[in-house]
């Protein structure tokens, strides 16, 4: 579906779908100059990646295997405190591999934060971090991300995998969600 099919729960449209693509076939050519030559390895966080995971895999000009993980972050209240349970574990060893994570968006940074120490004492040889969205007035933690696809306001946002109440992952583009829906 697409924004308009939705437009009493929506506020702003901040990405289109057409936007997203061009983005991920400019990423795409980044990537593959970046690991040429290299044993590549994404790594998908569930469930809010599916998308871009799937639209970025195939923009890639390689053979690249695809692993996922599951992950939940517990806190205090609404608060993320950076504590995440592992609730599917990678299928792949990552010693020595090149991995490269495909997230939705960095809000925090929490989450990656504890993901990438966590890669790290895999052995891996490298871990680096592709985000489709970054909230920069949200960080808590810096995050080194190597590939950004757009920068956007503090605003709770669904579309494109992502929820809320596992609605509107389905959305094709990226939207801020009204507050009557959720207050
Ligand atoms: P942290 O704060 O650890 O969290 O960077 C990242 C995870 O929180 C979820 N998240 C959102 N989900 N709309 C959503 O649907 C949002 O605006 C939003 N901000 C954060 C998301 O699961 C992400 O992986
Ligand atoms: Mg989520």
């Amino acid at each position: 579906m697409r924004a308009a099919d939705l437009a009493d729960d929506l506020t702003t449209v901040l990405v289109t779908e057409e936007q997203i693509r061009a983005r991920l076939e400019e990423i795409a050519q980044q990537v593959a100059a970046d690991y040429r030559g290299q044993n590549l390895l994404l790594v998908g966080v569930l469930k809010g990646a599916v998308m871009v995971m799937a639209d970025f895999a195939r923009a890639l000009p390689m053979v690249v295997p695809m692993d996922w993980m599951a992950v939940s972050s517990y806190g205090t209240g609404t608060r993320s405190s950076g504590v995440v349970q592992i609730r599917k574990d990678l299928d792949t060893d990552i010693h020595d591999r090149h991995v490269l994570i495909v997230e939705d968006i960095i809000d925090s940074g929490l989450t990656l934060s504890w993901l990438l120490d966590n890669f790290a004492s895999r052995g891996a040889a490298s871990v680096e971090v592709f985000a489709l969205l970054r909230k920069p007035d949200a960080a808590k933690v810096h995050v080194d991300c190597r590939y950004v696809g757009f920068d956007i306001p503090n605003e709770f946002v669904v579309g494109y995998g992502l929820d809320f109440a596992e609605r509107y992952r389905n959305l094709r583009d990226v939207a801020v969600l009204s507050r009557h829906v959720y207050a």
